[in-house]
């Protein structure tokens, strides 16, 4: 019996020696000491069979060797924590002498984007929707519809690229087709804007590039007024330049609205007293604006002697100039890193 248990004792501390972790300790741990069916505890379990002095001398041996293995068992137990630990703290250990990291480099908006978006929110709150449209335009939506015929002079401003053999498609030179879209689309009543890239065959140079961007506006409802568009443009002027700021509308003629404005805005720099930015007019022209032309209403199919309406276009890419002090225009499309990294 004796040596049974002195056996169990050296299987047990061999057993012990191998252990790799805490589950394979907790394992042996109920191998040899489980309540149930414990190796050791089983083996205990036998003792009561003995005559009283064999199990007196044999008991108090099962009970060392016991206590031998638990603190077999803890040693181990400790051991393991320790290695956990050092590992633990290896991997936490911070070398302050380790150069430091390059940089994650950050991608952002473009210049042209922030203004847009900008500009998308204003409006937004006051109601209106956000259109894109087709930059390959054609020229019904481009010219036609918007009461530029074949023969008018006003194409001539205008000029784009064509697409080969398909005269009647272009690049579009402005936002303003998505007008007549809109209205055949959505019909009416109709608030709306459209941001988005124009196209003309331009000669560059630093006011002047083939790409660029624009933002329509078209509000078209019952009885709406020429105060209205006032109103509207009065609080974009002041979103982007201070509550100070004033309006100036002045007549052009654009073919699709009737009558036809230039919208200008007090210089923001010089506060209208006269600048380099204005060119010492105290104004900045940033948007032409009307009341849109019966004939164009009736092409987005609207009754005009029903409902009235009014259309406006930034210069959004002039806009951004103005903001940000850019003085030529070409940089906004170079995709130069070195001048987009600024903003
Ligand atoms: N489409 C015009 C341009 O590119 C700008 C413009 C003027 C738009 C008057 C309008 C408007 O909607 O009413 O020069």
């Amino acid at each position: 019996m004796q040596n049974k248990f002195e056996d169990l004792k050296t299987q047990a501390f061999l057993a012990i020696k191998v252990i790799k972790d805490s589950d394979e300790l907790v394992a042996l741990e109920n191998k040899l000491l489980g309540r149930k069916n414990g190796e050791l505890t089983n083996l205990m379990k036998s003792l009561k069979d003995l005559s009283a002095d064999v199990k007196k001398t044999v008991g108090q041996l099962a009970n060392e060797i016991k206590t031998e293995i638990e603190i077999g068992l803890d040693n181990k137990r400790r051991e393991l924590r320790q290695a956990e630990w050092g590992t633990l703290i290896e991997k936490e250990r911070l070398d302050i002498t380790q150069p430091a990291l390059p940089k994650k480099e950050r991608g952002h908006f473009h210049p042209n984007t922030i203004i847009q978006k900008d500009l998308e929110n204003l409006f937004i709150s006051m109601g209106f929707m956000v259109l894109d449209g087709p930059e390959l335009e054609s020229d019904y939506y481009n010219f036609t519809a918007l009461n530029i015929p074949e023969t008018h002079p006003a194409r001539d401003s205008q000029d784009t690229f064509y697409i080969k053999g398909h005269s009647n498609w272009l690049m579009r030179t402005h936002t303003s087709p998505m007008q007549v879209r809109a209205m055949q689309k959505y019909g009416v009543p109709l608030r709306t804007i459209v941001p988005g890239k124009c196209y003309r065959n331009e000669a560059t140079d630093v006011r002047h590039e083939h790409t660029f961007y624009q933002m329509e506006g078209l509000v078209v409802d019952k009885g709406i007024s020429f105060a209205h568009m006032k109103g509207v443009l009065e609080a974009v002027a002041r979103h982007l330049y201070g509550q100070d700021t004033k309006v100036r509308l002045r007549p052009k003629f654009y073919p699709f609205v009737e009558p036809g404005v230039n919208g200008e805005v007090t210089c923001y720099l010089c506060k209208g007293s006269g600048c380099r930015l204005c060119k010492n007019t105290g104004w900045l022209e940033i948007f032409g604006a009307g009341l849109v032309h019966p004939s164009v209403l009736k092409e987005g199919n609207v009754d005009s002697k029903e409902y009235q309406g009014f259309a406006f276009g930034f210069g959004l890419t002039r806009l951004v100039m103005l903001k940000y002090g850019i003085d030529d225009i070409r940089l906004l499309e170079s995709g130069n890193m070195k001048f987009l990294e600024q903003f």
